[in-house]
This record gives structure tokens, sequence and C-alpha cells, in this order.
């Protein structure tokens, strides 16, 4: 099955034939994630027995729609694999939280035996430079925008579409996205976002295992991360 111009389907798709019988599945959150969600909806119509676990009120909305039968981290601690989108990928380390999901998104990744990321290739970068997106408690806004300075980013409140002031994430805090420019070591400011105080979660992920990369012309390509 090909899927010309559309290359997040293609990888959405394609992803979807990792998940097998009696699995628990991180269902991501995304328009890429979504048609991997579908693509198991229709798998469970067909027999499928699977359970997912959500990563924000949209993958949960939509695994239901689609009659995926949902579970959560309380009942199955460990995932057999987790399936989710990214803004941008480079070594296996992808910006995530486009769509202010990353906190429940990396829960739900770091509960995985498994990563796998899918998007399409204009995601795929050598060096980082997406804003890192940012949880925050709302009384920490000013002191986030502060230690985001000292390393030497600039932080900005996420202001809603259709709806007056800031993003609020599905856990009810404040969404922010830090510029950094280029990111020349994702893991050292993965760590020191980490101890950012009021910072519940940011969006470097550096733990991808498997990317599904969607292209134009319907394909898809699979990289491995030599680590696993
Ligand atoms: C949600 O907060 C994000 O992490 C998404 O997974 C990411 O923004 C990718 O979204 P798309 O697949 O819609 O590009």
């Amino acid at each position: 099955m090909t899927h010309r111009n559309n290359p997040k389907q293609a990888a959405g798709e394609q992803a979807a034939q990792l998940v097998k019988n009696g699995m628990v599945v991180g269902l991501g959150t995304g328009s890429t994630t979504a048609y991997a969600i579908k693509e198991l909806g229709k798998r469970v119509a067909s027999g499928l027995r699977i359970m997912g676990v959500p990563t924000s009120y949209q993958s949960a909305y939509l695994a239901a729609e689609h009659g995926i039968p949902l579970t959560t981290l309380d009942e199955h601690p460990i995932l057999d694999i987790d399936i989710d989108g990214a803004d941008q990928i480079a070594s296996f380390t992808a910006i995530k939280g486009g769509g202010g999901a990353h906190t429940r998104e990396k829960i739900v990744a770091l509960s995985s035996r498994r990563f796998v990321v899918v998007v399409d290739d204009s995601k795929c970068t050598d060096i980082l430079s997406h804003p890192v997106p940012l949880e925050v408690i709302p009384s920490a806004r000013i002191l986030v925008v502060k230690q985001i300075a000292e390393l030497g980013g600039r932080a900005e409140l996420r202001m809603g579409i259709n709806k007056d002031g800031p993003v609020i994430s599905d856990n009810g805090n404040l969404i922010m996205d830090a510029d950094f420019g280029a990111i020349d070591d994702p893991v050292y400011l993965d760590e020191a976002i980490s101890k950012c105080i009021g910072v519940v979660e940011h969006g470097i992920f550096t733990g991808v295992d498997v990317i599904y990369i969607g292209k134009k012309d319907g394909s898809v390509e699979i990289l491995e991360s030599p680590g696993t």
C-alpha cells in the first residue's frame, strides 16, 4: 500500500504493522500518529487483540472512536511498544510537544520496551534547532524564563488559537516554547532543562529506538538505533 503525497500516512500506517496480538501499546499524539491509531483500529476490527495507553485526550478520544480498548499505566506499567510523532529528529533524538502533550508522551515512551517515532521526511535534520516545548507550573512562568535565559535560550508562552490567553496542557499547566537556536549538545540540554525549577517536563526525547520516515513517493525508510 503506498500513499503518494501523504508521507505521514505512509509512516503511521506502516509502523502500526509492528503491533502484534496481545501487546499493550502507547498511543502517541498528533497528526502522524493518528494514522497509526486509525490503522490499529482497523486491525482491531479484524481481530487484533491489543490495549492502548493514550498520551493525551486527543489520542484517547481517537482510540475510543476507532474501537481500541484503553488501559492505564497503573494497570500495565510496562508497555510493549509506543508509537509517537515528532516535530524534529536527528540522531535518534527527537523534539516533541508541538501539541503540548510531551509530558504524558515522555512518561509513556519511558514506560515502553520499544519507542517508535513516525515522521515525514521534512522532520529529519542533522542538528536539532526546533524550539523546545516546556510544560510549566503556572506560578513558575517568570522564573522559568530567567532559568532558560541562563541556559542561552528564550522562552515564550504558547498562546491559544481559538482560545484567548495561553495554551493549557491536558495536565492543567502552561505550555512554553524555548528557542535555543542550533542545539549542538541535546543530551546536555536535556539534563540542564530537567534541572529548571517549575518545568514539569520538556520536549527533548533522547531514547528513540526506531524511526519510520515517510517519503513523498509513498515509501517508508526505517532506521533502527544501534543501541537497540
Ligand atoms: C504532541 O505534543 C507532539 O509531540 C506531536 O507528537 C508532534 O508535534 C508531532 O505531531 P505531528 O505528527 O502532527 O506533526
